[in-house]
């Protein structure tokens, strides 16, 4: 089966699609990638959706999903035309969405006690009309529906690609928030602990775009942190974060690591004087650490730590892991044969793959879900859509 993944994660950076094809094992399935695709966000577009996942009214968040399917569907068909294939030839769409708002606590309500949940947007319908494709989308609300936090959900498919039957590895995802997926030796996914771990790029791009008034979105390459110095007095308020200490399952979103954060941030900064550079290297120090706190709830060992997302770039955050980690070797998703940026995109395509094959995606003990489901919504490409995917089912 040939599958588009689409991914838009909480940078809001843009959508990053994958094309990849997905064949059936005797032991679990083999994905294979066949072309990567970017569509970045213009900032102003960029700026209008986190300002809608803070304070966007009703119309707002309306206009956005249909807009923002548009800019999924021009991702899909800009993967498949790259891969030199054309729509007829592709089975399907994974669309993770963008997220908008990401309540895993709850929220107490009248009679009913606490309801937890969860916004993506980009309206599938969109997706499926402009493409042809039928496409699964709203992963996510299932797994809260049955009692879990709705993420992380790439742990399963960490677990199909990267698990080696000697040695453990810690899979480390650098996004806008930052998640940890621990795989001991062996296969399935028994003893897998998997959680966010907290914020990695967001507040860093943050700082980056409220210091230089936008023209900066982010510290390229590290730079500046590299330039700066750690100062011990914020980093031990910043690890003192109650996030941090918080036992798996847990998910977290800008919510709690956005523009409050930022301002706090920003105005110990400003009563110090301390130079932006510091205030850099204390957060990216921040990120390494809050990723060492996996250490707290793995049993058994790590032989590698093996880094993807965005913020594989940032030299900062990959030298402070690389010293926190020692002697234990620390490389990216490169060295094993994947793209660091395409992986969450990879991912939803494995998911809908998973969906459509009625197999579960959610890894129960890690999201916190009383059962393993079926996740999502389908938006099917037309009359005889499921037994064209399956060809089990199609009528002889
Ligand atoms: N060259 C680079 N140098 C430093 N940071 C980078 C670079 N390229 C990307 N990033 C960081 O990675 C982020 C995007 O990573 P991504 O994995 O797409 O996150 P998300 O899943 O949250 O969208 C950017 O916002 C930026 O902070
Ligand atoms: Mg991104």
């Amino acid at each position: 089966m040939k599958v588009v993944g689409l991914m838009s994660g909480t940078s809001a950076d843009g959508v990053d699609a994958a094309l990849v094809s997905i064949a059936r094992q005797k032991a679990g399935i083999q994905v294979k990638m066949l072309a990567f695709h970017s569509l970045p966000y213009p900032r102003s577009l960029q700026q209008r959706i986190l300002s809608a996942s803070v304070s966007g009214t009703v119309a707002d968040i309306c206009h956005l999903n249909a807009l923002l399917g548009e800019w999924f569907a021009d991702a899909a068909l800009g993967v498949i035309r790259s891969a030199d294939l054309t729509s007829e030839e592709v089975d399907l769409i994974g669309s993770h969405g963008q997220t908008v708002h990401h309540l895993p606590a709850g929220i107490k309500d009248t009679n009913v006690g606490s309801i937890r949940s969860t916004l993506q947007i980009a309206e599938p319908a969109v997706i499926t009309e402009r493409t042809g494709i039928t496409t699964v989308a709203n992963f996510r609300p299932r797994d809260i529906a049955a009692g879990g936090q709705g993420a992380p959900l790439t742990p399963g498919v960490h677990a199909l690609l990267f698990r080696h039957p000697r040695r453990s590895r810690l899979i480390v995802n650098l996004g806008g928030i930052s998640n940890v997926t621990y795989l001991p030796r062996g296969s399935g996914t028994e003893g897998l602990v998997a959680f966010d771990t907290g914020p990695a790029n967001m507040v860093l791009d943050g700082i980056m775009s409220r210091k230089t008034n936008g023209r900066s979105l982010m510290d390229r390459e590290g730079r500046l942190a590299l330039r700066g110095q750690v100062d011990s007095r914020l980093l031990a308020k910043l690890l003192a974060h109650p996030y941090l200490s918080q036992p798996p399952p847990k998910s977290t979103g800008r919510e709690a690591f956005g523009s409050t954060m930022l301002d706090e941030l920003l105005s110990w900064q400003q009563t110090r004087s301390m130079p932006t550079e510091d205030l850099l290297a204390t957060c990216s120090r921040w990120t390494a650490e809050a990723v060492g706190t996996a250490r707290r709830w793995i049993k058994g060992r790590v032989d590698e730590v093996i880094v993807g997302g965005g913020g594989v770039r940032n030299r900062a955050i990959m030298g402070q892991l690389t010293a926190l980690y020692a002697p234990i070797p620390v490389t990216t998703f490169e060295s094993h044969g994947w793209d660091s940026k395409a992986l969450e995109s990879v991912a939803f395509a494995v998911l809908a793959y998973q969906t459509v094959m009625e197999q579960s995606g959610n890894v129960p003990s890690v999201t916190g879900a009383a059962f393993s489901r079926l996740l999502g919504c389908i938006v099917p490409s037309g009359p005889r859509w499921l037994e064209r995917l399956r060809p089990s089912r199609r009528k002889k």
